[in-house]
């Protein structure tokens, strides 16, 4: 059994404005593993930001307990902690934010070094270990450039850097990669798995952006309106997503939703004859859908037209998304249908032909 580095155990952060209360997060619980790269997704709004901030400290809950690496006294609002107290336990937590929050008047090398200020380290272990982290990000021939001189993914290489300079234990990255385009956004993805391998670095990464969880996470929780609606395995939650939000994230993820509007533009889509069906198959695990779909005309003469085909690996299993025509008499096709549920596929009509 691996150890849960961080748990939140009932957390209720609520706000008071001149005339309004907002519920920012309600009644949340989740369990972090260490060495997770564990997702947090939702739309603007639904509360991630505050939620992590409970975790470094930087929000209180307003009802709710917090463990951090076995400390029960993170963010409970019973403890007051010195500022000595509260500066030791953030430092066991980096974070990473869209905009970098780099200092544009500092160097890269000394933006990284201004958070070993506090570290006691000499002035020599402080030169050396800022050599190490900007060389572990990739960025040692940038050292000596300012944020200016420097584009946003080296940007969010020093921030990186500069969040690791204590040897936190977990990394939060709240929308790191939201203002990165898409290659940028690999690159700094696949420098964080990295960081997750080589150091076991536990990492939090809060994004509205499935693909990303899809990409590095290994367990995803979605929040919705505060409260945290599906949370499971990566493979659980694409293969078999049941909350409504969560399926709309999933589908813009696997592109899918773009290959559904082309395909009802087609002429055989749109006049779909009465003897046809439009349908979404979905599997998971060895259940390989071509000898199926063969089958299915020996054994009740239904036609398969695949539309559209993507296989995923997810945890090293297979995940298989088809659109296709299937064409027959009533009868068969009944059967047909029966047949692909029965053999564990996920069949989802998307057009009955008139
Ligand atoms: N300091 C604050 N004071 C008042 N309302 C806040 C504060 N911080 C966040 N909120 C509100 O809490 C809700 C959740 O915000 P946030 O956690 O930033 O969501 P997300 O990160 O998912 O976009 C929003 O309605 C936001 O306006
Ligand atoms: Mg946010």
């Amino acid at each position: 059994m691996s150890k849960a580095i961080i748990e939140l155990n009932h957390i209720d952060i609520t706000f008071h404005q001149k005339n309004r209360v907002i519920e920012a997060v309600k009644d949340v619980t989740l369990h972090i593993q260490q060495g997770d790269i564990y997702g947090i997704v939702g739309y603007s709004g639904a509360g991630k930001s505050t939620l992590v901030r409970v975790i470094n400290l930087l929000q209180t809950p307003t009802d709710g307990r917090v463990l951090v690496d076995g400390d029960t006294t993170f963010a409970d609002r019973k403890v007051q902690l010195t500022s000595e107290e509260l500066r030791q336990k953030r430092r066991q937590i980096g974070m990473i934010f869209q905009h970098f929050n780099l200092m544009a008047q500092k160097t890269a090398r000394e933006n990284v070094a201004f958070a070993l200020r506090h570290s006691g380290l000499s002035k020599e272990d402080k030169e050396k270990k800022v050599t190490e982290l900007l060389e572990l990000v990739g960025l040692s021939d940038r050292a000596e450039n300012y944020p200016a001189q420097l584009s946003g993914g080296q940007k969010q290489r020093v921030a990186i850097a500069r969040a690791l300079a204590n040897d936190p234990k977990i990394l939060i990255s709240d929308e790191a990669t939201s203002a990165l385009d898409p290659k940028t956004t690999k690159q700094i993805l696949a420098l964080l798995q990295e960081l997750n391998q080589k150091l076991g670095l536990t990492i939090v990464m809060i994004t509205h952006e499935m693909q990303i969880v899809k990409d590095i996470c290994n367990r995803v929780a979605v929040m919705q309106d505060g409260r945290l609606i599906e949370e499971g395995s990566i493979l659980d939650i694409f293969s078999n997503p049941v909350q409504p939000l969560t399926q709309d994230f999933i589908t813009t993820a696997t592109g899918i939703d773009e290959a559904l509007s082309k395909i009802e533009e087609q002429d055989l889509v749109k006049n779909l004859p009465a003897s046809s069906l439009l349908v979404q198959l979905k599997y998971a695990g060895s259940s390989t859908d071509e000898p199926i779909l063969n089958q299915i005309y020996s054994r009740h003469q239904v036609t398969t037209n695949i539309l559209y085909g993507n296989i995923e690996i997810l945890e090293e299993t297979p995940v298989g998304e088809m659109i296709v025509v299937l064409d027959g008499n009533r009868q068969g096709l009944e059967a047909a249908l029966q047949e692909l549920k029965a053999s564990n596929l996920q069949v989802k009509i998307l057009k009955e032909g008139v």
